[in-house]
């Protein structure tokens, strides 16, 4: 099959043909054609993620499919890909006995445990097979939930949950509506058009198609896909999952498959249970080549090693990328690659001798929420920050986490005493995910946003379309604190001796209300502090000088106006000269400046619009704190509408004798003229340098007049 060629021609006699006057012959060689070339299509987007053709498309000929189906049911077959919006919901999910028992998987933590199983594996296999050094393939553990799917006769036939590993669910209904799952297998030993260009996995020579065959794998939500489910469920007032997991498992146990066929879930193969009626291949990379040909995805990522060192690097590489990817992974499952080994070694108790999970290091505990503390920024925002009973996530303990804001603690239903699930990956702050209710004892308490600031008493507001609630008193001290720990800090006005302990000692003892106040501050006050010495005062006292004539883009990132971070900081002191200019630019002064988009215009509008904040420039100005841009600050330029070479259009090519490229351009810029890449009838010079190609051709074949360097240089000073 020819899938781009055969679905022009189904799209060509779908245009002839009226589906409502069809005849039940024509209509099933249509229906035969056109769930051939879906089906392809579903392969090449959800297998092999290289689709060719456009969602509207598709979308067409599926709805045509569903059209003629309806018309004529007994055309409808059973794996017709119309079969995967789901069907009727279910009472209760029947139980079924796996043929098989699905395994669970022995943990290593680190790669010492790692290497300790493997040499477990060679004296395993030594008595059989004599000292082996048995190669192996890893693949990503997918965090998802186990499905073991058996066909019959190529067609799908069982779907069902690992339950307890012995006693599943069946879940076929709801895995039809999965598109990654092939309804059909392909056939193999066959050219199958569909896979063409691709390279298998291994090179190996598939075998023939089983007549049953049970194939395992994993379901997963992608994490784009779980955080809009996510937001679609708060919206409508449900309850969000803690992660891709269980919004996976929950998706799937649905009795009514309708819900899951829209959760968009994904299915990665990794092995095989019971096979009848072919041999199945003699290791688990030509396993994975043989799914990937009988039309499962199997992880791109999957790798053989001959040796445990190598697989060691890999697992350690896997745990540094795995936030790249767009699913989630805990860890790498290691397997003994040749099957005769891995039934030597067979299993103890419910995990195989022959396969072990590398975990990467944990990112999510449980705890105990103690309370919600609240704490307020330095531009007024207050965010609600978990208290937790202390407990250790990947070798830090966590104390404290993020709650985000009001409506995520309403969404989630997080109510202090409750156990809660805390995670924290790589870098980023670690977060309460939510709470575990089945945990509950009754005594959780509800909480609700005060009306007025915990550190100010003055009532807080929220700002329309805003998640965040802010206090909005200018006397807050706890924004206080934060804004003059931020002025002091290094990429602002960087007064060394100046951090949080003292910030908070500052406004504390009522000795620092507004930022100017910090150049008010005198030995002799600061003397009556805790802890305070002449040398530190001294050194602070020195350093809050020195602050005074910092550039002006520190100032006024120092300044903490919501959205005028350091870059945005800069850019506005490349368009103003001074504070003062600032002032008195216009929102739209502002929003028409590249690179400031219409919150930060108003933002900053806003911020000089307010009197108080009017007062604080003047009452710095008059304390000595440089306002204006100092001459080593960057200036924007408009490119010159005038100069010697305004209005010209120059083209370079080659290597010039002194000039480099960017010197010769600027150059240019700087006298008005203008650099661009291809010579045309528009170009006015053609400036060429050592081994000149093309370029100089195409400029005397236009007659374009052609410059050395030095012809430049003379044009330039003229
Ligand atoms: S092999 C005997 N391979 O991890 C081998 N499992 O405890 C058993 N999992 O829920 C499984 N990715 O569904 C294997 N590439 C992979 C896997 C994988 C995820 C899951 C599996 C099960 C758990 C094993």
């Amino acid at each position: 099959m020819n899938l781009v060629a055969d679905t022009e021609d189904v799209l060509r006699r779908l245009e002839r043909t009226d589906l409502d006057q069809i005849d039940e012959q024509t209509a099933k060689l249509l229906v035969g054609q056109l769930a051939e070339v879906l089906r392809g299509h579903g392969h090449r987007y959800y297998v092999l993620d290289a689709p060719v053709i456009a969602d509207a498309e598709y979308d067409r000929l599926f709805s045509a499919l569903q059209t003629m189906e309806d018309r004529f049911p007994a055309l409808a077959a059973p794996d017709s890909p119309t079969r995967r919006v789901g069907g009727e919901p279910l009472g209760a999910f029947q139980k079924v006995q796996h043929p098989e028992a699905l395994l669970s998987l022995g943990n290593a933590f680190g790669a010492d445990e790692l290497r300790a199983w493997y040499e477990r594996a060679q004296r395993g296999l030594a008595e059989t097979f004599g000292e082996v050094e048995p190669a192996l393939v890893a693949e990503p553990k997918i965090d998802g939930l186990a499905l073991a799917l058996t066909y019959v006769d190529r067609q799908l036939a069982l779907g069902a949950t690992r339950g307890n590993g012995r006693v599943g669910e069946d879940v076929t209904e709801h895995v039809r509506t999965i598109r990654a799952v092939p309804l059909r297998l392909a056939k193999v030993n066959e050219p199958q058009s569909v896979s063409a260009g691709q390279a298998s996995l291994f090179d190996a020579a598939p075998p023939a198609s089983p007549a049953r065959i049970e194939v395992r794998g994993e379901a997963y939500l992608p994490k784009p896909t779980f955080e809009r489910l996510n937001e679609a469920l708060a919206a409508e007032g449900g309850k969000p999952f803690a992660n891709p997991r269980n919004a996976a498992a929950g998706s799937l146990r649905q009795l009514d498959p309708q819900v899951t066929a829209s959760r968009g879930l994904r299915f990665f193969a990794y092995g095989l249970g019971p096979v009848e009626g072919t041999t199945a291949p003699g290791t688990q990379h030509e396993t994975l080549d043989w799914l990937r040909d009988l039309g499962f995805p199997v992880n791109e990522r999957v790798q053989r090693f001959e040796d445990i060192e190598a697989v060691v690097r890999y697992c350690e590489a896997q745990s540094e990328q795995r936030d790249d990817l767009d699913y989630e992974i805990d860890g790498v499952v290691v397997k003994i690659d040749r099957t005769d080994y891995q039934d030597t070694l067979g299993a103890v108790a419910n995990a195989p001798r022959w396969a072990i999970a590398f975990k990467f290091p944990a990112r999510e505990a449980t705890t105990r929420l103690n309370g919600i503390d609240l704490n307020v920024g330095r531009t007024g925002a207050i965010k609600p920050v978990a208290d937790l009973e202390p407990v250790g996530i990947g070798g830090v303990t966590v104390s404290k986490a993020t709650l985000h804001n009001a409506d995520y603690i309403a969404d989630r239903d997080i109510r202090i005493g409750d156990r809660v699930i805390v995670k924290r990956a790589g870098d980023v702050i670690p977060q309460v995910v939510g709470p575990i209710k089945e945990a509950r004892t009754g005594e959780e308490v509800e909480w609700t946003m005060p009306d007025t600031c915990p550190a100010c008493g003055e009532p807080i507001a929220r700002i329309e379309g805003e998640a965040e609630f802010y206090c909005v008193s200018a006397a807050c001290p706890a924004q206080t604190i934060r804004l003059v720990e931020h002025y002091a800090s290094r990429g602002a006005m960087d007064i060394v001796g100046l951090g949080s302990n003292l910030a908070v000692q500052l406004v504390e003892a009522d000795l620092v209300h507004r930022l100017d106040d910090l150049y008010r501050l005198i030995p002799d006050v600061l003397g009556a502090l805790d802890g305070f010495k002449e040398k530190k005062i001294d050194n602070l006292l020195t350093g809050i000088e020195a602050s005074k004539s910092r550039p002006l883009r520190s100032l006024l990132f120092g300044l903490g106006i919501r959205f005028v971070g350091a870059t945005v900081a800069q850019l506005l002191v490349e368009h103003h000269e001074s504070l003062d200019a600032l002032a008195a630019a216009t929102q739209d002064n502002l929003e028409a400046i590249h690179g400031i988009g219409p919150e930060t215009a108003r933002s900053v509008a806003e911020w000089f619009g307010h009197a108080p904040n009017r007062e604080l420039v003047e009452a710095l100005k008059s304390l000595g704190v440089n306002t204006a841009r100092l001459p080593d600050e960057p200036v924007y330029t408009e490119a010159p509408t005038e100069g010697p070479l305004a209005g010209k259009t120059f083209v370079l090519t080659g290597t010039l004798p002194t000039l480099t490229r960017d010197e010769a351009k600027a150059k240019i810029a700087a006298a008005g003229g203008k650099v661009t890449g291809s010579v045309s009838s528009k170009t006015d010079f053609v400036v060429a340098g050592s081994s000149a190609g093309s370029k100089l051709s195409k400029a005397e074949s236009l007659d374009i007049r052609i410059l050395d360097e030095a012809d430049l240089l003379d044009l330039l000073d003229s």
